[in-house]
């Protein structure tokens, strides 16, 4: 029988695509759902915290799988225009820029985000940047994209598909768009944990909730006295496909993305490697809007 995941003293809680992989604990979120009215507040009220975390070249989760696979899948050609949505404090920007394209528009609907990206790209003619909700038609949603990304954000909307008929509405006919989001199959907040057979020596993934939609609130820094919460929205991989397809955004490459981090030697190693190996974090797809 599966023994009950150990404990991992010094665990601070993170957002689940921070966490490394291979060490057992607790979920990386607070345990429990806050109880009564819910209290979301939004990345707004995060977005110190959010821009300090990310900071200018990304997380290690950002640095070393969410960000190469974004700029392999999307391939942006030099003087393309590139919608950058829910860009949070911007950590795309810069690859879009070396890579030549002759346009950025990056939405996002926490101001002070925006603003973080602003105070970094301000000079940049190349960038324009708006506060501006990704579920509704705005601006932006006029047409003009080659193409398009949605990094870490798909399960941050209420509403997916309205936001990707906005998507569709971006893109030129035959534009691409990139999504990179946490793996709805075993990455849920509060529903998915690592756990340790101490028989069979491995490290198992234990998954509680999956084929019902959650709102599953998230306290982004509990340790710091903030509590801030932001809502994580699951949903069933196939409702998430399912959203892209029926706006008409083709999926043509859906790829599993593993961690790149791998256990300290020690008597577990073995078991975490194999299992960070097995169980992919991220799921990113390539979708073409259909002419
Ligand atoms: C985890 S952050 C990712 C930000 C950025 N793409 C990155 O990788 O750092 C999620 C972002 O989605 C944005 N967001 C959530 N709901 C949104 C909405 N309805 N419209 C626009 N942006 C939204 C948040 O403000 C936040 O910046």
């Amino acid at each position: 029988m599966p023994t009950p995941p150990r404990k991992r003293p010094n665990y601070q809680a993170k957002k689940a695509w921070q966490r490394p992989g291979p060490p057992q604990g607790k979920p990386p979120f607070k345990s429990s759902a806050p109880r009564g009215p819910k209290k979301e507040q939004g990345w707004d009220q995060v977005a110190g915290w959010y821009d300090k975390l990310v900071g200018e070249r990304g997380s290690d989760y950002h640095r070393n799988v969410i960000l190469p696979a974004a700029m392999r899948l999307l391939a942006p050609a030099p003087g393309e225009k590139v919608l950058d949505l829910c860009c949070g404090q911007g950590v795309l920007i810069p690859l879009l820029l070396e890579a030549k394209v002759g346009g950025v528009t990056g939405v996002d609907a926490s101001p002070r985000l925006i603003e973080s990206a602003k105070a970094r790209f301000d000079r940049e003619k190349r960038v324009e940047l708006m506060v501006a909700d990704a579920c509704a038609p705005g601006p932006w949603a006029d047409g003009s994209h080659d193409a398009a990304a949605c990094i870490m954000a798909v399960h941050d909307v209420p509403d997916l598909p309205a936001m990707a008929r906005q998507l569709a509405n971006a893109l030129k006919p035959g534009g691409r768009f990139v999504a990179i989001f946490m793996h709805p199959c075993f990455r849920i907040p509060q529903q998915a944990h690592w756990g340790w057979d101490e028989g069979r020596k491995l490290q198992f993934r234990r998954v509680d909730r999956y084929g019902v939609p959650q709102e599953i609130p998230i306290v982004t820094h509990p340790g710091q006295g903030g509590g801030d919460t932001t809502t994580f929205y699951h949903r069933p991989v196939g409702q998430v496909l399912t959203a892209f397809g029926q706006a008409g955004l083709a999926v043509e490459v859906c790829e599993e993305l593993f961690s790149h981090r791998r256990s300290q030697p020690g008597p577990r190693a073995k078991g975490e490697n194999r299992a960070v190996q097995e169980f992919p974090v991220f799921m990113a797809i390539r979708a073409v809007k259909l002419p």
